[in-house]
This record gives C-alpha cells, structure tokens and sequence, in this order.
C-alpha cells in the first residue's frame, strides 16, 4: 500500500528543503517520480499563459514502450472560470482531437489574472513534477497529480488525481450502472471505447465515449474536468483517486470551476459547443420497431394511434424500408415502395406529423448501387492500411465504410445521395445508426469465404418479401467473411497496454477483447492520414456533423438527427437515444441516468427506448431471461408515464420482442394518455429550456441535486430528474410498487396534477401514493411556467393562448444561505436582478421562448423571448406580474399571447376570499381555488410583445 506519510518524509530529506512549495511536500521525490521540471518560460505580457519543459529523469515504467524524453507543458487561463492544461512531447507531432471536429474557443482577450477563479501550481525547477489546480477563493483542490505517478508514452499516459473521498463524481460514459448516476468509487474502470453492444448490458463500454466528471465536494461547491483525448482509455475510480490510462494522444486537460454544478456545465459546453436547437415537432411523441415489416403495417400503427385518441407526432422506419439487401437511402421495391411511401409521408405531413428514416454508417459494397458506385470512383471510403477499402459485415453482408472525417469527396456524395432520397420521400429527420462503427466482423482487411457456400449465401441472400427475417438476422449478424488477423505485435491493432475493451461472453468477469473487436480495424486509414486507432471514437461525431450539414443544405431547415455513438461536441449537431436497453425494470431505472449524462455530454435531446427494446436481461454472471407477460404490461405502464418526460420521448423496439405500442393495452394508453397531456401542456416550458441550452450551454434534464448541491440527500436521488429548473420527475422504478419514497431539496413544491403545494425547511424523502397509471411531477416553487392547452399534434399547440403559472417559493428573496437552494433560473441575468432588487420579496421568475419551430438560425431577428417577474408580498396575498422582452419577431410575435395567470400557493385568508386582479390599470376576472391554494387571473388576452402589468390581490370579508 502507498504510504503517504513516508513519501512526505523522504520527499523532505531528499530535497533538502522544508520551505519548498506545499506541493513538492505532498509529491513524491525525484526517484520515485519519472518526470521532473527543467525551465519554466514566464508568460508574455499580453497572455496569461505559461510554458514549463519537463525532462525524464527515471523510466519508472519499464512496460508499455519508452516514455518521451521531453515533454512540454502548456497552462492557459482561458477565461475567469476555465483553465486548459496541455501536455505534449516537445518538437513532436502527436495525434490529437481535431478541430474540425472539436473547434477550441481558446482564450478570452484581455483576462487579468486577479479574475481567475483558481490558481494553478506546477513544480520549480528541479522538482518532481506534480500539478495542482485549486479553487482561489478558498484553496479547495480542484486537481491534484501530487503522490501519483506520471507516465508518458507513445502508447500510453498515466495519469492521477486525487480525489477527496467525500466528494462525488458524476458523469464518465458511455455506461450503463446498474448503481445509477453517481459513479463508483470501488476500483470501478469506466473505459472509451465506442462500440456497438447493447446498453442492456451493465459496466461495459458503449457507443459514446466521454471522458469528462463533474465533481461535487461536501459543500456543495462543484468542478469539472475534461481530458480532451479521442484515443482508447481506462478511467479507474477509487475512494481516494482517479487515474486515466490513455493509449495515445495528448494530454489536453480543461478545469471549469463552477461553482454550481450547471455553471460547470455551461462552462464545458462553452469548449465542447453548446447543443443544436431541436425542431419544435421533435418534442412529440416518436413511435418506432425494427420490423414494421411493410408500409402497411405503418400506417396501421399511426391509424391505431389515432383510434385510441393518443398523440403520435412522429413514426420513425428503421432498416426495414431499405431495399433487399439493405441499401441506406434506397426503398425496397415491394415492402416500401418510394412512391407509396411519399404520399403516406405527404399525408402525414398534412395533418402536422413527420416521419424518420434510419442510415447505418456501413454502406453495401454491391454492384448497381448508386451509393456504392459513386462512393468507390470519388474515393469515399476507409481504407486497410495497405490503402485498399476496407471491408467490414453489417445487415446487407458485404459493406463499405464512408470516411466522414475532413474528407470533401464524402460530404459530397452524402449531399448528392441525400438528395436523392429526399427527392424521392421528403423525410423530416434521420437516424444514425451503426456508427461505432459497428462490424460483425473483427479484422485487418476482410473478404468473402467464397469456397464456403453457407457463409457466402448468408453473406448474399436478400431480405425476404414479408421481412421474415427471424433466421436472416442471426446468421447475417455473425461474421461470414474470412479477415485477415493482425499479428500479436502489430501495435495499432494489439498496442501495449490493453485497455478493458471486454467482450461480451459474460460480465465484469469478461474476455480481453482486441481494439478491433467487431469494429473497423484500427490499422485502417483515413485519407487525411489519421489512422482509425487514434479517429475511432469519432467516427459517430463526424457522420452527425456532415449530415447536420448536408440536411440543413437539402432541406432549408433545422435538422433533426439522432445518433448512437457520441463523442464531446456531437451535441451540436445531433440528439442522441441510450441504445439497446433491455425490456425490464433495471433498464427502466438505468435510462435516467443515461438521460442525466447525455444532458451533461451537451445532448439536452436525448431518450431510452420506452418499454425497453430487446425482450431480455442481461444479469451479471446469469442467463438472459425474459419478464412475464403481466410484468411487460405494468413495466410498459410505468415506462410510457416516466417516457412522457423524456426530452425525448420514442418507444422503439426490436422485431423479436413483444409488441409494445402504447395501444397494446388499454391501461397503458391511458397512462400515456395521462402523462403526455402534461407534456404537451408544457412543451413551450421545454422549448424554452432547450433554448437556454442552446444559447448557454447546459442542461434540459439534470439531477435533482442541482437545485440544492448542498442538499447531500440529494446526491443519489437518481430515480429522479428535474427537466428544466422548475420541474421534478419522480417515477416508480420498480414492480408491484404504488408507495414510493423520493427526495425533494428544500422548498416549495407543488404537485403538478392538482397544484397542491408542499413546503420543506430541508432536503427530505417525502412518501407518496402512485397508483399504476400515474406519476408524481412536481413544479418547483419560485419559477413562471409557460402552459398551454393540449392538442394531439405540436403544430396546434406551438402559438395557441398561454396560461402562466407563476409558483410562488418558500422563502423571501435573501433569506437563503449561501449554501443552500439555488432558485429557480438563478443563473439567468432577469431573474438574478430580481431575485437581487427585491429582498423579503417572493420572487418568481421564467422564460417563454418561441420560434417558428424549424428555422436554421435562431436570434432576436425571428424569435420571442420573454422573461416573467413575479414580486409577492412575504404573506403571497398580493403581488405584480411584469414582463422583459428581450425579442419579439419572427412568425410567434403578433400571435402568441397570454391569456391567463394563475398564482400558486397563495394561502387563504380568514374569511371570505375576495381575489382581485388588473393589468396595466384594467380590472381582470379572478377567482380563488381556496382547497389548492391557486388564484387565477384570466381574461387577459395580450400579445406576448406587447408590455405586461399584472397587480393582483387576495383580500378576505369576513362577516
Ligand atoms: C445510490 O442509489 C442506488 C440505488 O438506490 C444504490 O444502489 C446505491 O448503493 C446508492 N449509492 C450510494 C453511494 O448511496
Ligand atoms: C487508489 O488508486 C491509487 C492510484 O492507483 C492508489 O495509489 C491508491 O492506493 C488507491 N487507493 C485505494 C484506497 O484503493
Ligand atoms: C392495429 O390494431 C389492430 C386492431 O386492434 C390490430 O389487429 C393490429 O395488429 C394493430 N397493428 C399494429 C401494427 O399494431
Ligand atoms: C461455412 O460457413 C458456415 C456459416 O457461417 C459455418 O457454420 C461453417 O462452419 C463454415 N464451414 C467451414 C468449413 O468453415
């Protein structure tokens, strides 16, 4: 075991120095320690940055390769609140995260150094090196290398800080724990490699690939750290550490020191990109399968969608419209014929819904093919290492893989074959899947058996007319090709250190798997140079942002894509689902986790396949099994209710599984019926809040414990999620169970079916009754919420007559601790100042934002933007309602209005109630809803651009 204390003494002895930096005191000696300072080069003048050389002093890690001799190490304040730390081998050049995948924001000009919210301690010269970042205000570490050792090689980067043990970690992915949001600190590995295995399956690497944690530490105060790195990595947790071991590239390091948790957020996503706006529409209700065998049996859902009187805003198709041998972007001549598909897809536009077409990244290496032939004259695909296509399986056997990284012959030819399937159904979205990239084959350069007759007609066989693909898929899923294996040295394919990229025979207790395993070989090439070892983790990223590109080109409007492998920065041009969870309750409690994380990955529109897609669990050390038939109605029950406040919300499954469209059940429909009429009452709140992300950065959904990070309950309430500032979800996560116990920080909070409120001077669990078919929303007191009525479709919700609620809070304006609840848009310039300029004041405050709902660009020139302030009085029986324009143009202005106010928690008076309201000096029609506390105000029927006054009281009569 490591032993602290003596390393402090030895460390002391052999420097000969008591009075050197606390840091070299804490770090261990020269020794023990490969790397030590040997300049430090002051920074100019104009730029806060500075310039530290570092010089091997001790191979301390015989394995894995020669660590470099010199390394530079570059410190950047950026701006007030982020630092960027880059460490690189001096005069070489070392693969690193492009920028034309991750633009960098770089420094802000003219930063003082007094504005820097932490400082940064490197070693002198001489010393062993060892890195702290601390927060100023208080010396809190923020990143701390000091007792750890640092390796930098080649192939490999070890690097350690150390992390307090009551601090907690959030947000390194993609991974599905069965433990939930908080992270592990066990000795759990979370390791980044993007592949194609089903998110039912827990510890394991998924699609995306995020190497970034927000810390909160005991008081609440919060930081976080991105390691910039798009190469394999391990990320090992402990109760007193994190360690990353990296196979490659840089060490490029940002710091964002918060304080709150969505600050550190925002800050994160000012370096990685702020998310796309979502199209308004995107925020219906999705329906999908794999295995909606022919176009009939579409419009037969979207007609027993509407027999049931259920939303359905868009029906997506998943591979099955794709031509027999399943060409992306080509119909399939029998089950989907293109013209019969653009009048279905042309009526559905008429009566204000959409339809989604998958694309798998793979692309059919058959001749006739336009994609294919086009592709292979104009250079498009990956190349093996010896400069031929590379060759992979996936669903049409023999495939190709499109080079979406800084490649213009790609971009294109997806222009032109976009084009031409736009042409031929004009589709309002596309689905990326299959972009790990997935293979079913693992190899240096694959090719097919032909001397084996069964492996070459399962590689070749067409997809049958009735799309009876129950003994087509297994066989086509396993490799029929015969690959080339790399040799046990080749050092892209089998690098030195072995990340733990598991197979999936079992568990945590899994097979080694190489780099290659089911993907596109490592040794592949781009035609810029970039080898797929290093670009692998980006290939999901690049494929999103040349369709964000090609769509917005074909389409004229704000594109909607939804993507399964992610890396930092896929945010801003694409939404993302959590893969293939499985049909069961642990699933059901996993995906508000993923939807939490993808929140924080800078992916606001995200969503877990509703009631789960593949009929089967998989259990650590045990069998898959299936659920009963009873558990699948109430699981799907439960699911469409907690779905219904997805950002996004799409019940998808696989053509093996049970059929589970909300119309399957009639208790389920009417739960979905319940919950997404709540939704859709809500969806310019939701808007407003994928606005905010948008401009800011941030999140849509996020943990409770944002709204009070000192609230240490709250830290692993992860059964629950907030949407926005002013909305708690509180879902039944398990089976048989109508009682359930959730967290609620400090506050007020009322219940969002019949606004009764509740009031707590602390973070508690709060017991509640939740029969099947209900769920507990909660509005946050303190917050204006935009609500409107109901209708089946978005486009006859989006500028319909506006009713706010304003929620008064628990506590007066500058009452709070410092530590404590944060209120509702605190970060939000409006609110702050009216939180600031009315102490003792009930202070409520929100946004409406509206646009036309698919605009490209979204500013002041085309959109509304309306802030709302709500001043009570302490007693919450008097107050004003005002409005801050900050826009008001585009196609809402001049229609959307407000048509009513109804303020909650307003406590009766003695007496009789005499409710009484004017704007701008004219009296308004009020009444007091004396059993839920709720004044409404109505008749008021202004536009939202024109300025609004509101005074309204509740006086008593007694007598
Ligand atoms: C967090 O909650 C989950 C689910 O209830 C539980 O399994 C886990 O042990 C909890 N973790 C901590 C650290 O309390
Ligand atoms: C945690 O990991 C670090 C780095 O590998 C190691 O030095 C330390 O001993 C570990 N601590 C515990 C409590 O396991
Ligand atoms: C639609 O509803 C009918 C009548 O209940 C049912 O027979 C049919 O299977 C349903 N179709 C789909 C695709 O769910
Ligand atoms: C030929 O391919 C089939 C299907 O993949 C496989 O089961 C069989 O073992 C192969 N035969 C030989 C001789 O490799």
């Amino acid at each position: 075991m490591h032993n602290h204390r003596l390393s402090i003494l030895l460390c002391i002895s052999l420097l000969g120095s008591a009075a050197q930096s606390a840091l070299a005191a804490a770090g261990a000696p020269v020794q023990q320690q490969a790397y030590a300072v040997s300049a430090v080069a002051a920074g100019t003048a104009s730029s806060l940055a500075r310039t530290t050389q570092l010089s091997l002093v001790n191979e301390q890690l015989q394995q894995y390769g020669q660590s470099f001799e010199q390394l530079t190490v570059q410190v950047t304040p950026e701006t007030a609140s982020r630092l960027h730390v880059k460490v690189a081998p001096t005069g070489q050049q070392l693969w690193e995260v492009p920028e034309s995948i991750v633009p960098r924001p770089g420094s802000e000009p003219g930063l003082s150094s007094s504005s820097l919210q932490y400082a940064v301690e490197l070693s002198q010269p001489g010393q062993p090196f060892g890195l702290t970042v601390n927060r100023k205000s208080n010396g809190q570490p923020i990143f701390d290398t000091n007792g750890h050792r640092f390796i930098f090689k080649d192939q490999y980067i070890e690097l350690t800080t150390n992390v307090p043990e009551d601090a907690d970690l959030y947000g390194l992915g993609e991974v599905s724990l069965p433990t939930g949001l908080l992270l592990p600190r066990d000795g759990t590995v979370i390791t980044m490699w993007a592949r194609d295995l089903a998110s039912a399956m827990p510890y394991v690497n998924l699609y995306g690939s995020h190497p970034f944690y927000l810390q909160i530490n005991r008081d609440g105060s919060s930081h976080g750290v991105l390691f910039l790195n798009s190469n394999g990595m391990d990320v090992s947790l402990n109760k007193t550490s994190l360690t990353y071991k990296v196979i490659g590239g840089l060490v490029d390091l940002y710091f964002f020191t918060g304080p709150t948790p969505e600050e550190v957020i925002r800050q994160y996503h000012q370096v990685i990109g702020a998310p796309a706006m979502t199209p308004y529409w995107s925020l219906g209700f999705h329906q999908t399968r794999w295995g909606y065998q022919n176009i009939s049996v579409l419009e037969e859902v979207v007609a027993n969608y509407t027999a049931v009187d259920l939303p359905l805003e868009v029906v997506w198709s998943d591979i099955e419209y794709m031509s027999t041998r399943f060409w992306t972007m080509e119909f399939d001549e029998h089950r989907y014929p293109a013209a019969k598909m653009k009048s279905f897809v042309e009526g559905l536009h008429e009566q204000g819904q959409h339809w989604v077409a998958i694309q798998d990244a793979g692309v059919a290496a058959d001749k006739g093919y336009k994609a294919y032939e086009e592709g292979t004259r104009d250079r498009v695909w990956i190349t093996d290492h010896k400069g031929k296509d590379y060759l992979g399986q996936v669903w049409p056997g023999k495939t190709v893989y499109p080079d979406y990284l800084d490649n213009a012959n790609t971009s294109r030819w997806l222009v032109d074959n976009l084009q031409h399937m736009y042409d031929k159904v004009p589709y309002d979205g596309l689905w990326l899947d299959m972009n790990e990239a997935s293979n079913f084959c693992s190899g240096m350069q694959c090719k097919p058996n032909r001397r084996n007759k069964t492996a070459t007609y399962w590689l070749e066989v067409e997809t049958p007319r009735d799309y009876n693909i129950n003994e087509l898929i297994p066989l086509r899923t396993t490799c029929q090709m015969s690959c080339e294996e790399p040799a046990a040295d080749n050092k892209w394919e089998s690098p030195p250190y072995n990340i733990q990229n598991f197979d999936n025979t079992g568990m945590r207790e899994n097979r080694q798997a190489g780099l290659g395993w089911k993907t596109i070989a490592p040794s592949a090439l781009h035609a810029n140079g970039a080898r797929e070892y290093d670009a692998h983790n980006l290939y999901g990223t690049a494929m999103a942002l040349e369709h964000h590109a090609a769509v917005e080109k074909i389409t004229g409007k704000r594109p909607f894509l939804l993507t399964r492998s992610t890396f930092p920065g896929a945010g801003r041009f694409t939404a993302h689902w959590t893969g293939d969870n499985g049909v069961n309750w642990e699933n059901l409690y996993m995906s508000i986790a993923g939807i939490i994380n993808t929140n924080m990955w800078g992916m606001p529109m995200v969503g877990a396949d509703i009631c789960g897609f593949a009929d089967m669990a998989f259990k650590e050390g045990g069998s898959p099994d299936v659920i009963p038939e009873s558990s699948l109605r109430e699981l799907c029950n439960r699911w469409a209710s907690l779905g219904a406040f997805y950002p996004f919300s799409r019940n998808h499954y696989a053509y093996f599984t049970r059929s589970h469209e909300y119309y399957q059940w009639p208790d389920v429909a009417a739960a979905a019926k319940k919950a997404y009429s709540l939704r859709y009452q809500l969806l310019s709140y939701i808007y407003s809040g994928f606005f905010l992300a948008h401009v800011k950065g941030g999140t849509v959904a996020r943990p409770l414990l944002f709204t009070d990070p000192s609230d240490v309950d709250a830290r692993n309430a992860t059964a629950q999620w907030m949407m926005g500032e002013a909305l708690l979800v509180s879902p039944v996560v398990t089976e048989a169970t109508t009682t359930i116990k959730p967290h609620f920080t400090a506050g007020a909070w009322y219940n969002a079916w019949d606004n009764t409120r509740m009031t707590l001077s602390k973070g508690q669990a709060v017991e509640l009754e939740v029969p099947l078919g209900d769920i507990a929303v909660h509005y946050r007191g303190g917050a204006v919420i935009p609500t409107q009525p109901y209708a089946k479709v978005t486009r006859d919700i989006r500028l319909a007559p506006v009713t706010l609620l304003v929620t008064l809070p628990a506590e007066p304006a500058g009452k709070s601790e410092a530590a404590g609840p944060l209120a509702p848009y605190a970060h939000e310039e409006v609110c702050a100042a009216a939180i600031e300029e009315n102490e003792g004041q009930l202070v409520s405050c929100g946004l409406l934002y509206m646009d036309r709902g698919d605009d490209i660009q979204v500013s002041a020139d085309n959109t509304v933007q309306v802030w709302y302030t709500a001043v009570s009085s302490a007693d919450g029986r008097s107050g004003t309602l005002s409005s801050t324009i900050k826009a008001h143009a585009g196609d809402a202005a001049g229609k959307l209005r407000i048509a009513a106010v109804h303020i909650l928690g307003v406590p009766a008076a003695e007496g009789t109630a005499v409710p009484a309201a004017s704007i701008n000096g004219r009296p308004l029609a009020a009444a007091f809803d004396e059993t839920a506390g709720v004044l409404k105000i109505s008749g008021i029927e202004l536009l939202v651009g024109e300025p609004l006054d509101i005074t309204w009281t509740l006086g008593s009569f007694s007598g």
